[in-house]
């Protein structure tokens, strides 16, 4: 597959919250919009960003929401390497590296902040990693308690992962 800037779609590559914010704004129903998910298909030349509804997953499977969430960005297996990687301005982490870049320790604490919006990654300008609390909160019907054990579990999948 040959990735070149021209045939990157960038335009359709937006959080979750701008995306609520924007179906607002065209006075759609939103109640029912679980934004989040994108998924990044090669075709021959291209690399096309489609940004797609986040796909309900079980909050019981960290496994399946990481699949379903993070892989088109982080890669399947959290390196930083996903499809939709090339289109993004800035590079995803690496998922595998967060224990040893925090002196052995898997801070799920962080991961947790950054996955409710509650630390803003880049100091400036917009944010490319989606922020998934009010997805996670609308997918829940609201129950705070749900939204908590899909972060739980997350974090428990992504733990699994690190590198030793
Ligand atoms: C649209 C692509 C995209 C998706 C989808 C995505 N991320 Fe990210 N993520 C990024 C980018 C890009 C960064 C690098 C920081 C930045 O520039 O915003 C990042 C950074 C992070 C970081 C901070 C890592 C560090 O070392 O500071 C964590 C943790 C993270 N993502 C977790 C997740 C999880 C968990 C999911 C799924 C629920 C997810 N991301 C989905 C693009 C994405």
């Amino acid at each position: 597959m040959q990735v070149t800037k021209e045939n990157v779609v960038k335009k359709s590559l937006r959080g979750p919250q701008e995306e609520f914010m924007s179906m607002r704004y065209f006075g759609c129903v939103v109640t029912l919009a679980l934004a989040g998910a994108i998924v990044a298909t090669a075709q021959e030349a291209k690399t096309q960003v489609k940004h797609e509804a986040a796909p309900l997953t079980s909050p019981a499977s960290g496994k399946e929401m990481f699949v379903s969430y993070c892989a088109s960005c982080h890669g399947k297996d959290a390196k930083g390497d996903g499809p939709a990687a090339t289109s993004l301005k800035s590079l995803p982490a690496d998922l595998t590296g967060l224990a040893k870049r925090n002196g052995g320790k898997y801070p799920s604490d962080k991961v947790t902040s950054i996955l409710r919006g509650q630390t803003n990654l880049v100091p400036h300008g917009d944010q490319e990693m989606p922020v998934w609390g009010p997805v996670f909160w609308r997918m829940s019907g609201g129950h705070e308690e749900l939204v908590q054990q899909r972060i739980a579990n997350l974090n428990r999948y992504i733990e699994s992962l690190q590198a030793k």
